[in-house]
């Protein structure tokens, strides 16, 4: 598994349920990942897994991930893809609790722990979501939503070596809302200082983010980095986002 301590920020892509052959074409030219800045960033690009193989020995220095992954080994799970497979198909990274999975596809955080600890074996670093909803935020109980779903989504043998978590407050995601600097910041600090056994592990920003804000939410002291969703759809902002 990719040891994550030695990236200064980590910029992850959530293409979700987009994209097309001639789509990923276009993408690749306008990136240019050979003209990527700053080498100390990690760049992850996080595609449906059918198109994977149009991508691998494409994207270096940056890297490929998927979008979720079966709580199932092998079996009679028509539809499902496995850890294994994702591995097999040369993915790195993987989003796993993503809210729309959580909300639209009933995921409880015991399924996102036993997909976590699927992806640990398998050699794959997992990105683990978490978030409230607006109710949640407006009723103050950000903080224990988000420590209920780290202490039963993150495994046992989880470290912040590999393991990658992303706050991503439901109602910032695709909403064109964000949190004050001064909240994501809280919140992040919350998270690494106070949970026990998640200290100093890298924490992602995601919801809203593109190339007017991400600077100043990846300078913020306890933030390592950004999930960026519909704006990493253009090529030209996510790779301002990377160099910025
Ligand atoms: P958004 O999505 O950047 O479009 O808000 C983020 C996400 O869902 O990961």
């Amino acid at each position: 598994m990719l040891e994550i301590n030695k990236f200064d920020r980590i910029i992850v892509a959530n293409w979700k349920l987009n994209g097309s052959i001639h789509f990923i074409e276009q993408y690749l030219q306008e990136l240019n990942c050979s003209k990527l800045e700053n080498s100390n960033n990690c760049g992850i690009i996080c595609t449906p897994s059918v198109y994977f193989h149009k991508l691998v020995g494409r994207l270096n220095p940056l890297f490929l991930g998927g979008q979720d992954c079966s709580n199932y080994s092998e079996g009679a799970y028509t539809g499902e893809v496995s850890a294994t497979m994702l591995k097999d198909a040369s993915c790195q990274f993987c989003i796993i609790g993503h809210s729309e999975r959580r909300q639209i596809f009933g995921q409880s955080n015991e399924d996102v722990c036993i997909k976590a600890m699927n992806l640990i074996a398998n050699n794959i670093n997992p990105i683990i979501c978490i978030g409230e909803t607006f109710e949640e935020k407006n009723q103050n109980l950000t903080k224990d939503i988000i420590y209920t779903q780290i202490s039963k989504s993150v495994p046992k043998n989880a470290t912040k070596d590999f393991v990658i978590i992303a706050y991503e407050p439901i109602w910032a995601i695709g909403t064109g809302k964000i949190p004050s600097l001064e909240e994501i910041d809280n919140i992040h600090s919350f998270i690494k200082n106070e949970i026990q056994n998640i200290e100093n592990y890298k924490i992602l920003y995601g919801g809203s983010v593109n190339s007017n804000n991400a600077s100043e939410i990846m300078d913020l002291k306890n933030v390592d980095g950004v999930l960026v969703g519909g704006a990493s759809l253009d090529a030209l902002e996510y790779k301002k986002i990377m160099n910025s």
